[in-house]
């Protein structure tokens, strides 16, 4: 009754947006201090061009080069039957389709309009259900986006119907930039309440307004139950002016517990490598100057 589950993004959306080489040895490292913490998921990378983000075109080496922590569930992102490929050569344990609630991040983001994400996902959730993987599918931008402004959340509601449509397993909705306030996390519930239970869905909040743990908050009295975060609030979207990073691991934990629930993860394992994460980072960018 009393469980929140919390997803670790950070060696993805905490790294992908990073410009200087970050070694795969020491993602690899990472995610092991992550398994550590007892996570139940690690977004470990993305299958994503390595065109439009360089930093994770190790993709396959970071997976095969982790070692998996029975209970933690290993995913990655997939942007299309490509991208597919490499997820199942690598043996992830999941699927995250990503799409976006608005046409401006869509089309910057994945190079497509919506409809045209749609289409291209669609077979990549088919062949992974063949493959007996579940798959999370991601929707962008459900308060803001940074081309097309305030999103209705009537529109956020078309779009995951779509996206349950296709099959996915897990609705996960993205405050890209960080935009939410408390009662825009109400309002956006208020609407999707139609099609799915808050309990159902995946929440993953930027903390770019310094905003994230009082939206969390009000998403748990909603019954929100599933979070994503990234230690040491790493993070940010290449394609996505102006967006920070994931609201941080430890703190939304921290808040969770206070809150009367358990996040089941060790709380100060996970904070150490977000501590560790930061120092090869620094270490990065400086022999990069
Ligand atoms: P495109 O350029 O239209 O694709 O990109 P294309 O099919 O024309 O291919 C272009 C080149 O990329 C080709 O290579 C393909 O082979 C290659 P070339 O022939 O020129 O040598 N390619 C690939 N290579 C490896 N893996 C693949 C792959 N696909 C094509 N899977 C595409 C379309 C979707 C691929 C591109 O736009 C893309 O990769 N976008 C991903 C951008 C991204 O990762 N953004 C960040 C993640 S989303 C996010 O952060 C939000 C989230 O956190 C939630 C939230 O906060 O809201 C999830
Ligand atoms: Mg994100």
């Amino acid at each position: 009754m009393n469980s929140v589950r919390m997803t670790e993004v950070g060696p993805r959306d905490g790294l992908q947006n990073e410009a200087a080489h970050i070694p795969t040895a020491k993602k690899i490292q990472f995610v092991d201090h992550l398994s550590a913490a007892g996570f139940p998921e690690i977004e470990v990378t993305s299958f994503v061009s390595a065109k439009w983000v360089a930093q994770l075109g190790d993709a396959v080496e970071v997976m095969r080069g982790i070692t998996r922590r029975p209970g933690t569930i290993y995913s990655a992102l997939v942007p299309n039957e490509r991208g597919l490929d490499g997820a199942l050569e690598a043996r992830v344990d999941k699927v995250s389709v990503f799409i976006s609630a608005t046409e401006g991040f869509s089309q910057h983001n994945t190079n497509g309009s919506v409809d045209e994400v749609l289409a291209r996902i669609a077979p990549v959730v088919t062949r992974a259900q063949a493959a007996q993987l579940p798959v999370r599918g991601y929707i962008s931008c459900v308060i803001r986006c940074p081309y097309d402004g305030v999103v209705d959340p009537a529109q956020v509601v078309t779009i995951c119907a779509r996206m349950l449509e296709l099959g996915v397993d897990e609705l996960d909705l993205g405050d890209t930039i960080g935009a939410a306030d408390p009662d825009s996390i109400s309002r956006l519930y208020d609407a999707i309440a139609v099609i799915i239970e808050p309990r159902k869905t995946t929440l993953h909040l930027h903390d770019t307004h310094g905003r994230a743990i009082a939206c969390a908050c009000r998403a748990l009295e909603i019954g929100v139950r599933s979070f994503d975060a990234s230690v040491g609030g790493l993070g940010g979207c290449p394609y996505a002016p102006g967006s920070r990073g994931n609201v941080a691991t430890e703190t939304l934990a921290r808040a969770i517990v206070n809150a009367g629930f358990d996040p089941h993860i060790d709380i100060q394992r996970a904070a150490e490598a977000g501590l560790w994460m930061r120092q090869q980072l620094a270490s990065t960018r400086e022999a990069s100057i």
